[in-house]
């Protein structure tokens, strides 16, 4: 033991080892009533964590060549030990990371965590979101089945919409002039490398702004205006061992969910891999509906429900961007629902019903009343973002705890 003691002490002379654990862990007080909601921040962790370790292994057996590619999938699924159930982990551990970022983002939108003064902490969030679905895009085109082709020739000619430069730009990406073994190369280097090191930067910097201002709460109370005699926040549990063994729990029903889908229904009926995806991409050959994978739905139904190719584009590009700006749209002076006004209520529900319901809209094919379906839910989506500085303002919410409640 002693000799344990000895090299942390080594250790800690040079490199705040023992510091770090207590600010980040032993010594970081969280506030003691975080529920179900507070468990996807782990669990997206942990996804990455299950991503870069799968991806890893996959590339070393995957040919990023235009000639092999689709092959050499087939090749990990068959003939790779273990190369299937590497390969599943990774296709689904995609679907997962998004319906544990979405959820992670509702909980943020639910209790006002991206409030003052946790702009920042959802900003980096919000970076995080973006590069994931550039990072998932790029790895839809690998396999290079029908899908992942004409996905990323659709995609890639929306930047063709931009005017004066659009085709000069489109071009420029797809290194030819269609998406062929130029672009599968360069997009093998982003998925693998460029991408992931910009998401690990992000997620350290996120949690980092996380930690000095510390977490929010169900309740949406400051727990740090209540210290006892110690100036330890009297709301407040350290991190270790109260959240991780809290967060272990999660952990295992998660991997209880996810392996179920990743041994019974790794396709997910269609939803986490596509069926035109088991057909090997032809130029020559575009398939009846180009539909994104389920996370992206939401989307391209913004995208489709305006008649003008470049006012799309632009309206998609807001859906996003307006996700940025909420912490300056929200002029509540209460963070969470439970104290809230009606107006927030309904406005939330709405915005989250629309959500799910272009998401719908996406995977179906974009004529007659499903297009007019997804006008009248874009604008809702809209409405909640446009309408925030009044609702919030006006709204009757209620008076809110000094202590924390549950
Ligand atoms: C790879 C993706 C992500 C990882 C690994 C991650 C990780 C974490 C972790 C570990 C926490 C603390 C635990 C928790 O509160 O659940 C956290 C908190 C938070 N995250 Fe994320 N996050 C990710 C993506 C996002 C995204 C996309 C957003 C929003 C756009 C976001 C917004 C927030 C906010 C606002 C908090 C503070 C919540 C509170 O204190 O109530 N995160 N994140």
């Amino acid at each position: 033991m002693s000799v344990m003691r000895d090299l942390a002490g080594w250790v800690d002379a040079r490199f705040p080892m023992s510091k770090m654990w207590r600010e980040h862990l032993s010594e970081y007080y969280a506030p003691k009533n975080f529920n179900f909601w507070y468990f996807f921040g782990s669990l997206a962790l942990l996804v990455l964590v299950i991503q870069i370790v799968t991806g890893i292994f996959l590339t070393m057996n995957y040919k990023p060549d235009a000639d092999q590619a689709f092959g050499s999938v087939e090749f990990i699924m068959r003939d790779v030990n273990w190369g299937w159930l590497i390969r599943y982990l990774h296709s689904t551990g995609a679907s997962a990371f998004f319906v544990v970022v979405y959820l992670h983002m509702f909980r943020g939108l639910m209790y006002g965590s991206f409030k003052k003064p946790r702009e920042l902490v959802w900003i980096f969030g919000m970076l995080i979101y973006v590069v994931l679905m550039a990072e998932a895009f790029l790895g839809y085109l690998l396999p290079w089945g029908q899908m992942s082709y004409w996905g990323a020739q659709v995609i890639i000619s929306l930047f063709g919409a931009v005017p004066g430069i659009g085709e000069q730009l489109a071009l420029w990406i797809r290194g030819d002039f269609v998406v062929s073994d130029a672009t599968l190369n360069r997009f093998f280097a982003l998925h693998v490398i460029a991408l992931p090191i910009i998401l690990l930067a992000l997620v350290v910097a996120h949690i980092i702004a996380l930690h000095e201002v510390g977490s929010n709460n169900p309740d949406g109370i400051d727990i740090k205006k209540n210290k006892d005699e110690n100036g330890k926040p009297k709301d407040g549990i350290p991190f270790h061992p109260y959240y991780t063994v809290k967060d272990i729990v999660g952990t295992i029903v998660f991997l209880i969910f996810f392996s179920a889908v990743v041994f019974f229904v790794p396709e997910g009926g269609g939803w986490f891999l596509e069926p035109a995806n088991f057909v090997p991409a032809d130029p020559l050959k575009t398939p009846e509906h180009i539909v994104p994978l389920w996370y992206f739905t939401p989307y391209y139904a913004i995208l489709r429900a305006v008649p003008d190719k470049l006012i799309g584009v632009i309206l998609m590009a807001a859906a996003i961007v307006v996700l940025f700006l909420l912490p300056w749209l929200d002029r509540s002076p209460v963070r969470s629902v439970r104290y809230r006004g009606p107006l927030f209520k309904m406005a939330l529900t709405v915005f989250t019903v629309s959500f799910l319901v272009l998401g719908y809209l996406g995977t179906q094919p974009a004529t007659g009343i499903y297009t007019t379906l997804a006008q009248i839910f874009t604008i809702l989506y809209f409405a909640f973002f446009i309408l925030m500085p009044w609702y919030t303002k006006v709204d009757k919410d209620k008076p809110v705890p000094e202590r924390v409640t549950k």
